[in-house]
């Protein structure tokens, strides 16, 4: 649980091109007063520790520090980019066999320096089926446990619907929920503009009608991530403004509704599984996941996201 003590104290593991832009946008917003990267190359993550301390006059204080996972032991937040990352081609599933077994390493390391009301939050891919090895693995309870899941999905089809309906991302209310990956669901049925729904806003605003092709829209948002890679071999900045996202809602004990991945325990008809779902979150971690009234299509989609990660972990952790 973030305390209401004087500083935050985030740790990010993994200071790749994910966890070093995290890192960055984290000082930038003054959200932490210390950050320690840790990293299996020491040097990497020496090395953008001293780049990110120059820019110390231009931001609120914080502390750059490098270390292990014993220097997270008072972390407030600790942050998991750390594994392998997607290859051209490869989808975030491909990746599950890999960083199951970095994360069978590194967690019951990481769990055994930190304090018992530290918060995790996990961003390796494939982030569903690790954020439950996570908490499987680490005995905390799973409100403390959660993964960065769709909330970048979310926010990549805010930024779709804006560009197509020429309003502020900031006012287009839409979530994609599911797997964060190739199976995931957008809840059409819960995406409005200043509450009218996408589909009749054309109307209100005086808009040309267009022939929305749903299935074109979504599919850039599933799609894009691989078109990012293949240009400049990762993504980092949006997922890293996600992140920074999370962890505002978190310090600041918002209460916000966020698409995080988080353990299901009968809601949506599931259990033993992570899934991203809205979610509200505060200094305490997932307060509580929002059952929404979904179309009978978007629970079948979401039914379909559930099984694939479920089918995935089964026996992972023998
Ligand atoms: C992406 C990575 C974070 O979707 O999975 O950009």
């Amino acid at each position: 649980m973030v305390s209401e003590k004087e500083g935050v104290k985030i740790g990010i593991i993994g200071a790749g091109f994910v966890g070093s832009t995290t890192a960055f946008t984290v000082m930038m917003n003054g959200l932490a007063s210390e950050i320690v990267l840790v990293d299996i190359d020491q040097d990497k993550a020496e090395g953008e520790a001293m780049d990110l301390r120059h820019g110390a006059s231009f931001v609120s204080p914080v502390n750059i520090e490098t270390g292990g996972y014993q220097e997270c032991q008072d972390a407030d937040i600790v942050i998991i980019t750390a594994g392998a990352s997607q290859e051209p081609g490869e989808t975030r599933l491909d990746l599950t066999k890999r960083n199951v077994e970095i994360f069978k390493d590194m967690i019951p390391k990481l769990t055994a320096e930190i304090n018992s009301d530290t918060l995790l939050l996990v961003v390796t891919n494939p982030v569903d089926i690790l954020s439950y090895v996570t908490w499987k693995l680490s005995d905390l309870p799973a409100r403390q446990v959660i993964g960065s899941g769709t909330v970048l999905d979310s926010s990549r089809f805010r930024y779709i619907l804006s560009q197509r309906c020429d309003i502020d991302a900031r006012n287009i209310h839409g979530y994609i929920i599911g797997e964060h990956g190739d199976s995931e669901v957008p809840v059409w049925s819960a995406t409005n503009i200043v509450g009218v729904p996408f589909e009749e806003f054309d109307e209100v605003c005086n808009q040309k009608k267009n022939n929305d092709d749903k299935s074109e829209l979504i599919s850039k948002i599933k799609n894009v991530a691989y078109e990012i890679i293949d240009r400049k071999g990762a993504t980092y900045y949006a997922i890293a403004l996600a992140i920074n996202r999370i962890v505002k809602g978190i310090i600041r004990d918002e209460n916000s509704i966020l698409t995080l991945s988080t353990l299901l325990q009968g809601e949506y008809g599931f259990s033993d599984v992570y899934l991203s779902l809205p979610c509200i979150i505060n200094r305490n971690g997932i307060r509580e996941i929002l059952e929404l009234e979904l179309s009978p299509a978007e629970q079948e989609a979401l039914n379909t996201s559930a099984e694939v990660l479920q089918d995935l972990i089964g026996g992972k952790l023998n």
